[in-house]
């Protein structure tokens, strides 16, 4: 549906200006500190409408479509929530007048979680965009309006077709699945271990890297064959005095994976390695990553994971792996098939 970009602006449609949809999910982004005197501030509050009322010029060079899928803090979205949201995406990128772009507004918190879910999942080259705020759009120093700006140019860049989805935030272009809230006090919240993919200079996207791993249309996994609900999985950090219950109660609570968060490289103390082989006799498929929830773990490194049939997280976190654990456990159990596919997403 695309055509040459013959006016050079960077943005490529046969429409006379590119559609872009703004999917409101609620966060910080959307955020009140005046909504309430209890707490900090309420999450979601404020509607699509006057996040983009508060951008000047942001529908000057794209046609704005807007919608409110959510309106929560994401500390509360469950995996649950974030396929259903891929699945509302994926129809509306499917139907007669799908967008040219995708922005969807988001809370910090858990953005990195739904940006992998959605570049996993999105069969599409059209560009799907996630940003927010730090601070909350009645603060005097939002960051919301420029994030959601800069957002909006990505997502109408012919340039960003074809990265699956990212997270732009302060300027950067992050890819989704290396994507890492690092901070909670900065406005430059989000870093990359490998780096951002591009950044955003004078309304333009400048992109210096493109995905690694699968994604999207070369991903392993289908919307349509997800079972719902999804295997659950759960994680664990971890110290050598943990106490051998929490295991073994995950390993009774029908969950089907145990992400075990170790210090450093994914490390695992030896009192932990008898529990995790007890978890594993079980029926748990164990990975192993890093607490440090910024990688990376190497297979077979300080301890064989061959010997005990653990999968390696590789650069993934925790709360990366155990999305990618909860969708690689509907296609195998076998150890070698979900290392394949730890090692190629
Ligand atoms: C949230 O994640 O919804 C709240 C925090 C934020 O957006 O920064």
């Amino acid at each position: 549906m695309t055509s040459a970009d013959a006016a050079g602006t960077g943005i490529v449609t046969d429409r006379p200006r590119p559609v872009i949809l703004i999917c409101a999910t609620g966060g910080t982004i959307a955020g009140s500190a005046a909504a309430v005197d209890d707490q900090h501030y309420r999450a979601g509050v404020f509607s699509v409408e006057t996040l983009t009322g508060a951008v000047p010029g942001l529908g000057d060079r794209v046609d704005l479509r807007t919608e409110e899928f959510f309106a929560l803090d994401s500390v509360d979205l469950t995996l649950a929530d974030r396929v259903r949201l891929a699945r509302h995406l994926q129809d509306v990128l499917d139907g007669d007048d799908a967008p040219d772009g995708i922005v969807v507004t988001h809370g910090t918190d858990s953005m990195e979680e739904t940006a992998y879910v959605l570049h996993l999942l999105l069969d599409t080259e059209v560009p799907v965009v996630l940003t927010g705020a730090m601070r909350p759009a009645d603060d005097p120093g939002a960051d919301g309006p420029a994030n959601l700006a800069d957002a909006v140019a990505v997502a109408a860049d012919a340039a960003a077709r074809g990265l699956g989805t990212l997270v732009v935030f302060g300027g950067q272009v992050l890819g989704a699945r290396d994507v890492t809230k690092r901070t909670a006090g900065r406005l430059d919240a989000f870093e990359c271990l490998h780096g951002p993919l591009g950044h955003v200079l004078e309304g333009r996207l400048v992109v210096g890297a493109r995905p690694a791993r699968a994604f999207g249309p070369t991903s392993a996994f289908r919307l349509s064959d997800l079972p719902d609900p999804l295997p659950a999985v759960e994680i664990l950090v971890s110290h050598p005095e943990m106490t051998p219950a929490l295991v073994r109660a995950v390993a009774r609570s029908g969950a089907a994976g145990l992400v075990h968060g170790g210090p450093g490289g994914g490390n695992v103390s030896r009192p932990v390695v008898a529990m995790l082989d007890e978890a594993h006799r079980d029926g748990l498929v164990v990975v192993r990553a890093s607490r440090l929830g910024f990688g990376p773990t190497a297979r077979n490194g300080d301890i064989s994971d061959d010997e005990h049939d653990w999968v390696c997280a590789g650069d993934l976190p925790p709360v990366k792996a155990r999305v990618l654990l909860a969708l690689a456990l509907t296609r195998t159990r076998d150890t070698a098939e979900l290392q394949r596919l730890f090692d190629t997403h």
